[in-house]
């Protein structure tokens, strides 16, 4: 058996490194401001609930922001809760797991607390990080209990269509797996619309949060959403973690889900904005190989000359500025880039990305 994983380089390193002057490093938003939700002090009150699985109120919402039956849905804090339920609920120590790469380290890193067998299937740079099927199919064993993608990919936005995730679905159910689909960054897809995979046969579950696109991290309002019976075992698997989730971010997490619009049109604008203001940063950088951004919170060059952990070292050191090195994601010739800040933040830190690059380009040239 092997040895369990006991924490994650990359979370470590987002806690302690991450934060800089001019921080691209992040996939979220910048945080949704209280002031533009109709909070009131009484409506955080009482500052305790009963118990039972899950708020009442909470539940309905999220059932109804998903489409769903709230029987279907497991309140989590966040979807870093969402994704451990959701494995450890499915995989026992010893079964194989599939995981896409390059992915987010912390699937990686619960599979490994699990004591899962991680297999690992490729989505390549030079088709978009697309997602092949027949590369699923490859990588499949008769111990596969589960397949493990995001979408939007995390590190490079790649959206996953529904005749693919369909097709992943049919591989899946043939030896009898589930597809846990993270899409935390889904609805920064705006003009796709796309609908959640849950909707397209009971061996997909899926987590997400309101964490990310939607700039409310603070309250680690997270869900999964899965068949029934498996829903009810996360909820019994979350006994062993937590009573509940913190009362008053509970009901703000209501009020947040009643607003949604006003919420969902802010992202959407800023994102706009701010994928503007990437995209031609982008194009005036030969150094780089990308495509442009068309949705999505993050994007993923490779850097055509040196080392990126150089590169990074140097753009924290001198130039007060922090990108994801592509070594967390296990393509160390990549970094990551997220737009989720103000859009002027956002604008002086391409800038000074910019400025970082052309220094380094000059130092590798000597
Ligand atoms: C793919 C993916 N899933 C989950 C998370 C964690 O999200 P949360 O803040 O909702 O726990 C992240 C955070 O970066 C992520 O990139």
């Amino acid at each position: 058996m092997k040895n369990r994983v006991m924490s994650s380089a990359y979370m470590h390193w987002a806690k302690t490194r991450q934060g800089a002057r001019f921080n691209l490093a992040t996939s979220g938003l910048v945080t949704y401001p209280l002031s533009g939700l109709p909070v009131k002090l009484e409506d955080l009150a009482p500052l305790a609930r009963g118990g039972g699985y899950g708020y009442p109120p909470l539940q309905e919402a999220l059932a109804a922001h998903a489409g769903v039956s709230t029987a279907s849905v497991v309140a989590a804090d966040g979807t870093s809760m969402a994704n451990y339920l959701a494995m450890a609920a499915i995989v026992e120590p010893g079964d194989d797991a599939l995981v896409e790469h390059p992915t987010y380290e912390l699937l990686l890193a619960a599979l490994g607390n699990l004591q899962a067998e991680v297999r690992r299937f490729p989505r390549r740079a030079e088709t978009g990080f697309a997602l092949d099927p027949a590369e699923i199919e490859r990588a499949l064993t008769p111990r596969t209990r589960l397949i493990v993608i995001t979408n939007l990919h995390n590190p490079s936005s790649a959206f996953v269509d529904e005749a693919t995730l369909r097709a992943i679905g049919k591989i899946a159910s043939g030896v009898g797996a589930r597809v846990l689909v993270d899409e935390v960054y889904l609805d920064a897809a705006f003009e796709l619309a796309p609908r959640s995979a849950f909707h397209l046969g009971p061996e997909f579950v899926i987590t997400n949060s309101l964490t990310k696109v939607y700039g409310l991290s603070g309250l680690r309002c997270g869900w999964v959403l899965a068949e029934p019976e498996l829903a009810r075992r996360m909820w019994r698997l979350n006994d062993l973690f937590g009573v509940n989730q913190a009362h008053p971010a509970e009901r703000i997490s209501v009020i947040a889900l009643q607003n949604f619009e006003t919420i969902r049109k802010w992202s959407r604008a800023l994102l706009y904005r701010n994928r503007q203001l990437l995209n031609q940063f982008l194009a005036t950088r030969n150094d780089l190989a990308v495509q442009p951004l068309n949705f999505g919170t993050v994007v993923f060059p490779r850097l055509l000359t040196g080392s990126v952990d150089r590169f990074c070292e140097l753009f924290r050191e001198k130039y007060e500025g922090s990108v994801v090195p592509g070594s967390f994601f296990e393509m160390p010739d990549h970094f990551r880039m997220g737009i989720g800040g103000e859009s002027d933040a956002v604008a002086a830190s391409l800038k000074q990305l910019g400025t970082a690059l052309d220094a380094f380009g000059t130092q590798s040239l000597r």
